[in-house]
């Protein structure tokens, strides 16, 4: 049975969904290369505008699977695959949007670090508990967490642990919407459908700037968003978007 699976509930959406629920769905090597597979084939698909992440109603992930890493060595196999997932979501060029029940921990948050949007439940939990362990957050925990919140608030719960209330966190800046817990997935699947309806190009245009722009000082960032700006010109969704506002008509719109 596969540990992680695709489906495509409406036009130009697409669900990852994370289903190991006898482990929390933690993060084994398998799940994350099952991850990064599925993440690459949707990159590449014309037809997909917006994906969803997530590990269905109960659990988001627990994190990274302790059995592994209690068995991992510095020069183990594992610890050279341990970018798996990650590079795959960073590349990913369409917006992500995790979709958080019950606990995002250790490798699961980050993994919804990863994504644009976080949705989660009002009973979540999420966090970084991995000093608990012995070790730390090893795939931007450290980094996204401080780029979201600042330094105080990353440093009062990476050194504790902590598990953080979905409230707090998104009081923080560390999540984008709290929701009823069982109103998670089809919030998230509406917000995945409006996105849908919108121009692909320009979507895709904002989201590159946002995290290319972050990266650089403010006029290299928005000399950036300029070119980008300028190249949606081109695109016949502009054409399109532009006249359907003044001919007072729905636009449709292609990607193109
Ligand atoms: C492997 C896990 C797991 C994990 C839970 N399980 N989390 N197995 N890896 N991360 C398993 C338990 O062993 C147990 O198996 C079953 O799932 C149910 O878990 P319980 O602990 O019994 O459930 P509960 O009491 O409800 O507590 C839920 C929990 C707790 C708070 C989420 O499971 C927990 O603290 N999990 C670990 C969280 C954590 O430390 N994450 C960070 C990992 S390090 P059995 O067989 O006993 O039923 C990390 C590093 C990332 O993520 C580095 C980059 C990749």
């Amino acid at each position: 049975m596969p540990e992680v699976t695709l489906s495509r509930p409406s036009d130009h959406v697409a669900v990852i969904r994370i289903d190991r629920p006898e482990a929390m769905n933690a993060l084994s090597l398998s799940v994350r290369q099952q991850v990064a597979a599925i993440v690459n084939e949707l990159n590449d698909d014309d037809e997909t505008r917006v994906i969803v992440l997530t590990g269905g109603e109960k659990v988001f992930a627990a994190g990274a699977d302790v059995a592994e890493l209690n068995k991992r060595t510095v020069l183990s196999n594992q610890f050279r695959l341990s970018r798996v997932a990650w590079d795959a979501l960073d590349s990913c060029r369409k917006p992500i949007i995790a979709a958080v029940n019950g606990y995002a921990l250790g490798g699961g948050f980050e993994m919804a670090l990863h994504c644009d949007i976080i949705i989660a439940g009002d009973e979540t939990k999420v966090g970084q508990p991995e000093v608990r362990l012995g070790i730390m957050p090893g795939a931007g925990g450290t980094q996204r967490f401080v780029r979201a919140t600042g330094k105080y608030q990353a440093m009062r719960w990476l050194m504790t642990g902590d598990q953080i209330p979905a409230q707090t966190a998104y009081e923080i800046g560390l999540i984008s919407e709290v929701v009823p817990e069982a109103e998670v997935q089809s919030h998230a699947l509406k917000l995945a459908e409006k996105i849908a309806r919108l121009p692909p190009l320009a979507i895709e245009g904002s989201k590159q700037a946002v995290i290319m722009g972050a990266e650089a000082s403010l006029p290299t960032a928005l000399a950036f968003e300029n070119k980008i700006f300028q190249l949606l010109f081109a695109s016949e969704d502009k054409a399109e978007g532009t006249s359907a506002f003044l001919e007072k008509r729905k636009p449709e719109f292609k990607g193109k």
